[in-house]
């Protein structure tokens, strides 16, 4: 197509530019120690930057400490800002933009106890609550909802402040925002509930609330789901409703995922999880419980094979609904694949695994020695997010330990 640029063309997101067209997705690095980021999440940082991409995106960033899902995970508080500026610094000293994925688990809350009970779009029974006896969640009231907004313009607040380009507001894979836009959580019957514009009513009031804070000086996004992938759960219908009430809240670009953590990973991922790893990993950190969990949620999964752009089907249907930025994401692992998406009207292409496998693949992709990543979706990455060392390809060698202990900013 004459008109479509090159994923290695520039492109405007909001008030941000990036150099080309190729994000690190958010994946859970487990590179943080007390709630702050490690020197072994600098390093991931500024090797994927100096590997080429437009933008980086620092996953699973809580908004407060009562949202987070594992005990280390980084929450956002004026403590952290220095370690956040080491780490921005890193990846702009690398040409790079760096986003926030900021997010707030609800009543997804598998790695600690949380007093009381967690709070949802509705009360009632929490399976994925019940490794840590989080068992029950009740229903959000109109000052919990009040709390939350200002907790994520807050965390941006602190993301802009700590020298971040872009907040990335995670709507998607069944953390607090998915639970009121999801089906499968949300059984309000007040205007939070019942159909899907009424559902992506609080997300998008705290999307509104966050472009009003920082949106003139960082892109603000939005990871959503295209479809949660299982019956009863949110259709491509649905995301459609929600990508137009983002798209009026005031987005500057959305990125395209789908699934959800307890009831479809398969589909998050176009592909079975890495049982065997994950349970390795599990028992080695003496974690019994969350492993046999994780073995009978697995026992009910289809079988899946994955398929590049697993997600086109779906996204294509969103990119019909709205004329604002998208990113394709989900199986893009090759040049032809960014080309694609590109050429589907997608402006951005964003990546997990081919980047955890390869940072260098971006630069590896413009100068041809690669045509493809070397990703072979085996899934054992997504086990390690469990380990002391963090998130590590198999393929690889492994990961220094000890760099996964000490905070960013720490003089050593
Ligand atoms: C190890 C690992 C950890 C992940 N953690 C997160 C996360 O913290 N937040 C998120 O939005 N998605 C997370 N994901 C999902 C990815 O961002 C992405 O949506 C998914 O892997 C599909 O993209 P891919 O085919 O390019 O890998 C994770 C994926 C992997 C492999």
């Amino acid at each position: 197509m004459a008109n479509t640029p090159s994923p290695f063309d520039p492109v405007s997101i909001g008030p941000i530019t990036l150099r080309n067209r190729f994000i690190k997705s958010g994946a859970n690095e487990a590179m943080c120690i007390d709630g702050k980021p490690t020197k072994a999440l600098v390093k991931h940082h500024r090797n994927l930057a100096a590997g080429g991409v437009g933008m980086t995106t620092v996953a699973y960033m809580a908004v407060a400490k009562v949202g987070r899902t594992l005990p280390n995970q980084i929450w956002m508080r004026p403590e952290v800002i220095p370690d956040l500026k080491v780490l921005t610094q890193a990846v702009h000293d690398e040409g790079a933009a760096i986003s926030a994925q900021i997010t707030h688990g609800g009543s997804f809350v598998t790695g600690m106890k949380v007093r009381g009970r967690t709070i949802s779009s509705s009360s009632g029974f929490n399976p994925a609550g019940m490794m840590k006896g989080n068992i029950f969640q009740r229903a959000m009231n109109e000052d919990d909802m009040a709390r939350v907004e200002a907790e994520f313009v807050s965390a941006a607040q602190l993301a802009r402040e700590g020298g971040f380009d872009a907040v990335e507001l995670h709507m998607g894979h069944g953390y607090l925002l998915n639970q009121f836009i999801s089906p499968l959580s949300n059984r309000r019957t007040d205007e939070y509930g019942g159909g899907a514009e009424n559902r992506v009513r609080f997300p998008a009031r705290v999307l509104a609330a966050v472009k009003r804070a920082v949106g003139e000086e960082m892109a603000v996004l939005a990871k959503i789901n295209v479809a949660d992938g299982v019956r009863r759960g949110a259709t491509a219908e649905d995301g459609m409703v929600t990508a137009r009430a983002l798209e009026a809240a005031g987005a500057d670009m959305l990125v395209l995922s789908g699934g959800r953590n307890v009831e479809s990973t398969w589909f998050m991922f176009g592909s079975n999880m890495n049982r065997e790893t994950i349970s390795r990993v599990l028992k080695q950190q003496g974690d019994w419980m969350t492993s046999l969990m994780m073995k009978a949620a697995a026992s009910t999964e289809p079988e899946v094979d994955f398929k590049p752009l697993y997600f086109m089907e779906y996204s294509r249907k969103i990119r019909a609904a709205v004329t604002m930025p998208l990113a394709y994401l989900g199986g893009a692992r090759s040049l032809a694949d960014a080309e694609q998406s590109l050429a589907e009207g997608f402006e951005c292409v964003v990546m997990a695994r081919p980047l955890i496998h390869d940072p260098a693949l971006v630069n590896k992709l413009r100068s041809g020695e690669l045509t493809k990543s070397g990703c072979d979706n085996c899934n054992a990455c997504v086990a390690y997010i469990y380990h002391p060392a963090g998130t590590w390809c198999v393929h690889n060698p492994p990961n220094d330990l000890l760099s996964n202990t000490i905070p960013a900013a720490a003089v050593n």
